[in-house]
C-alpha cells in the first residue's frame, strides 16, 4: 500500500481518530465532547461541544506565536497600480477595529452580514471581522446584478451590507454602489445600514442616515475581541446556483471548517506556514473563501490577494510577474485562465521574461482540466499541474492529488483519487454500485468529512431533498463520472441544469425563469454548449406566443439584455434562437439533456418517452445553422 493509500484508508476506517488528530492544529477555548455526532443523519455534527473562534485561529494566535511581523496578505492590484503588504499584526488591528464598527451597529453572534466587494483586502477584513463576532457573513460575487443580490439579501436578511464604491474589471471602471442601492430597493428585507469603502477612481453618493463611510467608522471605533462560538455554529452562508432561480445557501460551520482547511494546506497543497500561496480567484466564490482567505490564514502562511485578470492587466505575463515578484510557491486557478493565457501567448514568450524558480506547483479546479491545457501548462511551467475536483458544497477537494503526503502520477482527464475523508462511489440511477470503468452518478458515502456543508441556510428540507434523498446514505454530487481500475476518478460533468462558465457556476434554470418573464415568450430552454475558452456557454431556444410576429432577432436582443440585467454579465448569455417548438417527453418535460448532447456533437439515445422525434431533427438543423452541429 502506498503512503497515500494508507492515510486514505485510515480516514475511512477510523474517521474519528483521523479528524481528532487533525483537530490538534486548531486552538480550542474548550475541547469538543465528541469528534462526530451521528445521532441525527444526515445532519452530522463535527466537534460538538467544542468552543473556538475562527478569526482567533486565523490571526490572533499567529500574532501571539511569533508571526506578528510576517506578511499575512499581499495585495497586488495591477488595475490600480498598487502593491500593499499587510502583516498579521496589521491585519489584527484592522479586523478587530472593523469588528468594533460592526458591533457598534448592533451586529453580534448569529447575525448576518452581506458583503459585496471587489478583490480588495477590505473584503477579507469584513469576513474575518464577522467571524470574530460570531456573526455569519454572506459574500456575494461582484459580477452578480442587483436582482441576484436582492434575492440573497432577502434570504440572508442581513443587519448590515458592506460594500465598496466600485471595481475595475479588466479595463472597465464599474460602480458598485448604484447596484447595491438598486438591490436594496428591490428586496423586501429592508437593510438600514450600509458600510461603504470609497475607492479613489469612483466616488459613490451616500444616503444620509443609512450609509456609513468605512474610513470614518474605523477612526471612531474601538477594537472588539473574539467571541467564543460553538464549533457547530455557522461561520458563513455562500449562495450557489442550483437548478432554479433561487440559489442554495450553503452553510459552513466554524470548527469542522477550520480543521479541514488547515489540514489541506500541507497535505493537499504542500504549503507550510510562512510560505507564499496564491489562489487567483475571487472572494465571491468558494475558492476565494477557502483558499484566498481562510485556509492560508488559518495555517499562518501568506496569501496573495490579486485584483486583476490573467490577461489584459496588462498582458498574459501577469501571472508570471506576480509569482516572480512575491516568490509564490504554488498557484491555484481555473483552467479557463490558462486557456486565456495560451490564446494570447501560445508560445509562452512572456513566461520566459520572469524568474519563477520559486514556483513548485499549479493547481487547477472549477471545471475539468482538458488535456490540451494540462500539457500546455506542464510544458511551459516545468512543474506539476494538478487538477482537483470540488464544489461550493464541500468547501474543499473531494478528489485530488495529496502532494503533501505522496504525489501520485497524473493521468490526463482525472483529478486523481478521492481525498481522505471522502468515500466516493459510482451508482447507477437505481442506486446500485457500478464496477470500475462504468459511468454513473458520483456520490459520497455519509458522513461527509468536516468542513463540508452542514445544511442549507434556513432550509433543512431543501438540503435533504437536493443532496440526501436520491441515494439514501450518500451525498449526491450531481456530477457524473467513473472510477478506473487504479481508483482514479473521472468527472465528466453535471447531470443537472448547472453550467460552468469560465469557472463560474450558473443555473440555466435561473436564466429560463428570467426569459419566461418576457411578454412574447411562450416557453424556452437554456442549456450549455462547449466553448474553447470558457468551458461552457449558455444557448437559449425560445418559442413565441401565438400571434407574435416580431423580428426574432429583436426579441433575442431583449432576452440577452434581460439576463444580463437580472443575473449579471458573468452569465455570458448571448445566443438565443426562435424555434417553432421544443422537444419534450410525453409528460411535457423539455429534453434539455438531449439538445445539449446534439449541440456538443455527442452520441445520445433517443428518449423512449419522446413525444415527437421529428422535433429533434428540426432542433439539430437549427443547431447546425448556428454552427454547433458539425456533422
Ligand atoms: N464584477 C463585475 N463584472 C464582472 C466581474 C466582477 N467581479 N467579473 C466578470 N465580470 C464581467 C466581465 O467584465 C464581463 O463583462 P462584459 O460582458 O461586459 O465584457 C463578463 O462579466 C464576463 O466575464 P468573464 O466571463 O470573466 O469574461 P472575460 O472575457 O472578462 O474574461 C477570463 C475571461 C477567462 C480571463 C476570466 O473569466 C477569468 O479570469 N477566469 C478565471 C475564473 C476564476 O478565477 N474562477 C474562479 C473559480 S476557481
Ligand atoms: P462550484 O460549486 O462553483 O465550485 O462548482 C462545482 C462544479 O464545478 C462541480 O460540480 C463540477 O461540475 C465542476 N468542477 C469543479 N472542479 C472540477 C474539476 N476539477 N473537474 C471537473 N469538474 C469540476
Amino acid at each position: 500500500m502506498t503512503s497515500f493509500d494508507a492515510v486514505f484508508q485510515s480516514s475511512i476506517n477510523n474517521p474519528e481518530e483521523f479528524w481528532a488528530e487533525a483537530a490538534k492544529n486548531i486552538t480550542w477555548y474548550k475541547e469538543y465532547d465528541k469528534v462526530l455526532d451521528s445521532s441525527n443523519p444526515p445532519f452530522y455534527k463535527w466537534y460538538p461541544g467544542g468552543k473556538m473562534n475562527t478569526c482567533y485561529n486565523a490571526i490572533d494566535r499567529h500574532v501571539e506565536n511569533g508571526r506578528a511581523d510576517q506578511t499575512a496578505i499581499i495585495y497586488d492590484s495591477p488595475v490600480t497600480n498598487t502593491i500593499r503588504k499587510i502583516s498579521y499584526k496589521e491585519l489584527l488591528d484592522q479586523v478587530s477595529t472593523f469588528a468594533g464598527v460592526l458591533k457598534g451597529m448592533g451586529v453580534g453572534k448569529g447575525d448576518t452580514v452581506v458583503i459585496y466587494m471587489p478583490m480588495i483586502p477590505e473584503a477579507a477584513v469584513a469576513m474575518l471581522a464577522c467571524a470574530r463576532l460570531g456573526a455569519i457573513h454572506s459574500v456575494v460575487f461582484g459580477g452578480f446584478a442587483p436582482h441576484e443580490l436582492a434575492i440573497r439579501v432577502d434570504h440572508a436578511q442581513p443587519k448590515v451590507i458592506v460594500t465598496a464604491s466600485g471595481a475595475i474589471e479588466g479595463v472597465k471602471n464599474l460602480a458598485y454602489k448604484p447596484l447595491v442601492d438598486s438591490a436594496i430597493e428591490q428586496s423586501t428585507h429592508k437593510v438600514d445600514k450600509v458600510i461603504l469603502f470609497q475607492r479613489d477612481f469612483v466616488k459613490a453618493d451616500m444616503i444620509d442616515g443609512r450609509d456609513f463611510d468605512w474610513n470614518e467608522m474605523m477612526e471612531k471605533s474601538e477594537p472588539a475581541d473574539c467571541v467564543e462560538v460553538d464549533a457547530t455554529d455557522p461561520l458563513y452562508i455562500l449562495y450557489t446556483s442550483g437548478t432554479t432561480g433561487m440559489p442554495k445557501g450553503v452553510l459552513r460551520d466554524n470548527g469542522g471548517h477550520a480543521v479541514a482547511l488547515y489540514w489541506t494546506m500541507k497535505n493537499l497543497y504542500d504549503i507550510n506556514p510562512g510560505e507564499v500561496w496564491w489562489s487567483a480567484s475571487d472572494v465571491g466564490w468558494v475558492v476565494g473563501h477557502s483558499y484566498i482567505v481562510y485556509g492560508p490564514l488559518l495555517q499562518g502562511s501568506t496569501t496573495v490577494f490579486y485584483e486583476g485578470k490573467p490577461i489584459g492587466t496588462p498582458d498574459a505575463g501577469a501571472f508570471w510577474r506576480v509569482i516572480s515578484e512575491h516568490k509564490v510557491k504554488a498557484l491555484f486557478t481555473a483552467p479557463t485562465a490558462f486557456r486565456a493565457i495560451k490564446k494570447e501567448d501560445p508560445d509562452g514568450l512572456l513566461f520566459k521574461k520572469y524568474d519563477t524558480s520559486c514556483f513548485e506547483c499549479l493547481y487547477l479546479a472549477g471545471e475539468r482540466t482538458d488535456p490540451d491545457t494540462l500539457h500546455w501548462a506542464e510544458d511551459l511551467l516545468g512543474v506539476p499541474v494538478i487538477d482537483h475536483w470540488w464544489q461550493t458544497e464541500t468547501g474543499w477537494a473531494i478528489v485530488g492529488n495529496c502532494r503533501g503526503i505522496e504525489e501520485l502520477p497524473v493521468k490526463e482527464g482525472s483529478p486523481t483519487k478521492p481525498m481522505p475523508g471522502y468515500d466516493v462511489k459510482i451508482l447507477d440511477d437505481e442506486g446500485k454500485e457500478l464496477p470500475a470503468g462504468q459511468e454513473g452518478n458520483i456520490v459520497v458515502k455519509l458522513p461527509l468529512p468536516p468542513g463540508t456543508l452542514t445544511t442549507l441556510w434556513r432550509n433543512d428540507e431543501r438540503f435533504v431533498k437536493s443532496y440526501m434523498t436520491t441515494f439514501p446514505g450518500y451525498y449526491e454530487t450531481s456530477d457524473g463520472g467513473y472510477i478506473d481500475e487504479d481508483g482514479y476518478v473521472y468527472v465528466m460533468g453535471r447531470m443537472d441544469d448547472v453550467i460552468n462558465i469560465a469557472g463560474h457556476r450558473l443555473s440555466t434554470g435561473a436564466m429560463e425563469e428570467i426569459i419566461a418573464n418576457h411578454p412574447d415568450i411562450a416557453e424556452c430552454a437554456v442549456f450549455g454548449v462547449d466553448d474553447k475558452l470558457k468551458g461552457q456557454l449558455p444557448v437559449g431556444f425560445f418559442v413565441v406566443k401565438a400571434g407574435v410576429t416580431r423580428d426574432p432577432v429583436e426579441i433575442k436582443d431583449e432576452l440577452v439584455k434581460m439576463v444580463r440585467e437580472s443575473i449579471g454579465p458573468i452569465a455570458c448569455f448571448r445566443e438565443a434562437t426562435q424555434v417553432v417548438r421544443l422537444p419534450k417527453t410525453r409528460s411535457g418535460k423539455i429534453l434539455r439533456g438531449t439538445m445539449r448532447s446534439i449541440a456538443n456533437n455527442k452520441d445520445y439515445n433517443m428518449p423512449s418517452t419522446i413525444d415527437d422525434p421529428v422535433i429533434l431533427d428540426e432542433i439539430t438543423d437549427t443547431l447546425r445553422e448556428m454552427g454547433y452541429v458539425k456533422k
